[in-house]
């Protein structure tokens, strides 16, 4: 669990706070968010960022959208707060889900109030059961890995740890597990160009926790896995289509083919609600094409007085162009597992898994 300060999301009835992720490591600082447009614009800008705690913040978000209002709710009101969160983000369908099941808890229910409650009280259990499954999720990794072996080397890309969730994390809660069952862990982490989530973020954790953590770029994993034992790749995803192909932060894919090449077990840790069995491939899942100014420049790094925390900010040429999908599509032939809250199973797995939960 991260230290009580680094809680990236924290409802407090009157408003929510959410630590900005944009600005760590480098300071740590929280949001006060009032209104349901500035939580869509902080999932927006990524100040909270990660499938399930952009799901748990949208449901906030329509919490303090509800709370804003009084007296009677006509439907269409509710539908467009709905549609507003739901538009923030495309690719992770955990948001989807969430406001799906948001509209179903107050289908007939028309006092603002009411609503409120009933939203709140849904986002309050959604982090219970993120963080009940996280865990779960976590022991069923474990599973994977030989008893009889005391060190394991892992490669992980972006950041799927306590400050993407509601605490433990998935891919970085089995890293958390595997240590906690008495094993030493060394983690290599994609930097994850271009918002560095990796170098950011996933350091920042495994440093707060002890755990061993290496930084490469996302270019280096080919060289790492020819000259390293490295016993898994353990990645989390944003989507994943009935027949397994899953959409995961950029420079997914790349890994899972580098892995593929040297027979490296290539894991992706889900927890229920990252299935989306509507979709039969990964050609289906929208993906997020973001600004420009992302890959050409550090700008989203800026400090609250306006200067760049790297020198200028640019690291490209004036008027160069860029392109910034901000997640890819890793093929199901390429995945070896899903790690999950209920198992560890195939692609082929899927639907039959699923029908069970
Ligand atoms: O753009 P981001 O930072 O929201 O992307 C995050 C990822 O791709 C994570 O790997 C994924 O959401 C899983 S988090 C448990």
């Amino acid at each position: 669990m991260p230290h009580p300060e680094f809680l990236p999301i924290q409802w407090k009835s009157t408003h929510l706070e959410l630590l900005d992720q944009r600005i760590l490591p480098g300071k740590k600082e929280f949001l006060k968010l009032t209104t349901a447009e500035e939580t869509i614009s902080a999932i927006r800008e990524m100040a909270v960022r990660g499938a399930p705690a952009i799901a748990i913040t949208g449901v906030f978000g329509l919490t303090l959208g509800a709370k804003l209002q009084s007296g009677a709710a006509n439907p269409k009101e509710i539908e467009t707060l709905l549609s507003s969160v739901l538009e923030s983000r495309p690719t992770a369908v955990n948001l989807s889900f969430a406001i799906r099941e948001a509209k179903k808890l107050v289908q007939g229910v028309s006092d603002w109030k009411e609503i409120t409650k009933i939203w709140e009280t849904y986002g309050l259990k959604m982090m219970e059961e993120d963080l009940a499954a996280n865990k779960a999720l976590g022991a069923n990794g474990v599973s994977l890995f030989s008893k009889d072996q005391s060190e394991f080397h892992i490669i992980t890309h972006c950041n799927t740890g306590a400050l993407a969730t509601a605490g433990h994390g998935t891919a970085l809660g089995v890293i958390r597990s595997l240590r906690d069952a008495g094993k030493k862990v060394v983690v290599y982490a994609d930097e994850t160009r271009p918002f560095l989530q990796g170098s950011r973020l996933t350091a920042f954790e495994m440093m707060e926790e002890g755990i061993e953590c290496y930084i490469i770029t996302d270019g280096m994993s080919g060289w790492l896995m020819n000259h390293r034992k490295i016993d898994a790749v353990l990645v989390g995803c944003d989507r994943v289509a009935a027949n397994g192909d899953t959409a995961n932060k950029i420079g997914t894919y790349n890994l899972g083919i580098v892995a593929k090449e040297h027979g490296v077990p290539f894991y992706v840790c889900a927890t229920k609600d990252s299935f989306d069995l509507n979709l039969k491939t990964g050609v289906e899942i929208p993906i997020e094409m973001r600004k420009e100014s992302e890959v050409t420049q550090f700008d989203f790094l800026k400090s609250e007085n306006g200067n760049y925390l790297f020198p200028e900010g640019k690291t490209s040429p004036v008027g160069a162009r860029a392109l910034n999908p901000s997640f890819d599509v890793t093929k199901a032939h390429l995945i070896k597992n899903f790690i999950t809250e209920f198992g560890c199973f195939t692609p082929e797995e899927i639907s039959l898994r699923l029908k069970s939960v």
